[in-house]
């Protein structure tokens, strides 16, 4: 059995695995960041001190198990909030150091990557390596080609902006709370996609990179212009629905460019974005239109959680049962830019 600790930005999140299988999945969402507009670090390294013991007593009761029945601790490690990571890490290896078992680091994006593998209490999906998969979220967004569970390549990243970033600042100068990429989602189930053409950014480069900071600009412009005293409730759905398909638009088309030429059976989204009912909805159709099979996460697999990082803890035990007995790792704020040479 595995216990699992996330810690890496305003979610506290801890899950118990048991052979693929999730017996319990806890996440705290820090909502008070909402009041500043995003997530300040310090503030959700506080809160992640104050709850994550009470979190995995709660954990551990909810999976009907006890700490001496814990045979490794998965934490992540990278990438995220420093402190944050801190937190989490620290905690680890203390509960290591007093039930005597291992600790496996893992990269939050890698717990992202199968995310769409976890199904509660029952054993993983089937996998059909390799697989392209694209994760995007409010930090990260990037298209992996994925040979197994300890192998696989970068193939596109953002140059700027993640999308989960381009959706919560649109929705931001639209007026609405933060996060905004799930109120983005719900006004545009009620408005026009067609109503306004706002850019698809490297839509046509020849790579699997992404931007999205152009189309922030491009939405701050075009409501200078066309709402100067603000924009109205009736005006939101229209706006929203045009921003979600810009950006779903280049995601998908990226995305089912890559399988293609990767020549995949299988896609596999997974990050917060991946709630996305218009995402969810666009890739799963025009991947079957190639003939390839989508693979979509559970809500609650969606946004940051600690089963996922559980899931690929396990596997990496597996594959090296005597590689996590020594407790010196430390953590990393690393986005994956500068890991891009994997690929
Ligand atoms: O993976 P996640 O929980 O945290 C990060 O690692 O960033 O992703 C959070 C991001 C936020 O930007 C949020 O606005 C976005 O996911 N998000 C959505 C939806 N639900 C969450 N974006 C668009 N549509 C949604 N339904
Ligand atoms: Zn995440």
């Amino acid at each position: 059995m595995i216990l699992a600790i996330e810690t890496s930005c305003d979610e506290t999140s801890i899950a118990v695995i048991n052979q693929s299988k999730v017996l319990s999945n806890i996440i705290s969402t820090q909502f008070f960041h909402k009041k500043y507009g995003g997530v300040v670090p310090e503030l959700a390294s506080r809160a992640h001190l104050q709850n994550i013991a009470f979190l995995t007593k709660q954990a551990l009761l909810e999976a009907n198990a006890n700490m001496s029945q814990i045979n490794a601790i998965g934490v992540t490690t990278e990438p995220g909030l420093i402190g944050a990571l801190i937190v989490g890490s620290n905690f680890a290896k203390g509960l290591a150091l007093r039930y005597n078992i291992p600790v496996v680091p893992v990269n939050h994006i890698e717990g992202h990557i199968f995310s769409g593998f976890l199904a509660e209490n029952q054993v993983d999906k089937k996998t059909n390596f390799p697989l392209i998969s694209l994760v995007v979220s409010g930090g990260h967004t990037a298209i992996f080609y994925v040979k197994d569970y300890n192998n696989y390549e970068i193939v596109g990243l953002t140059r700027d902006d993640a999308a989960g970033e381009a959706f919560d600042k649109i929705a931001k100068l639209c007026g609405l709370d933060y996060p905004g990429g799930p109120l983005i989602d719900k006004y545009a189930k009620m408005g026009n996609k067609t109503k306004y053409n706002f850019p698809r950014s490297m839509l046509h480069s020849k790579d699997y990179d992404f931007s999205f900071s152009g189309l922030k600009t491009a939405v701050r412009y075009f409501l200078q212009k066309e709402f100067p005293d603000g924009v109205g409730d009736e005006a939101i759905p229209d706006i929203a629905a045009s921003v979600q398909a810009a950006i779903v638009d280049v995601l998908v088309f990226k995305t089912i460019n890559a399988a293609k030429e990767y020549k995949v059976k299988d896609i596999i989204i997974a990050g917060g974005v991946s709630a996305n009912s218009s995402l969810r909805a666009e890739m799963t159709s025009q991947a079957a239109n190639n003939n390839i099979n989508c693979i979509v996460p559970n809500m609650s697999y969606c946004m940051d959680n600690a089963a996922m990082i559980g899931y690929i803890a396990e596997k990496k035990l597996e594959e090296n049962p005597n590689n996590f007995n020594n407790f010196d790792f430390i953590v990393s704020a690393n986005a994956l830019r500068s890991k891009r040479k994997i690929g």
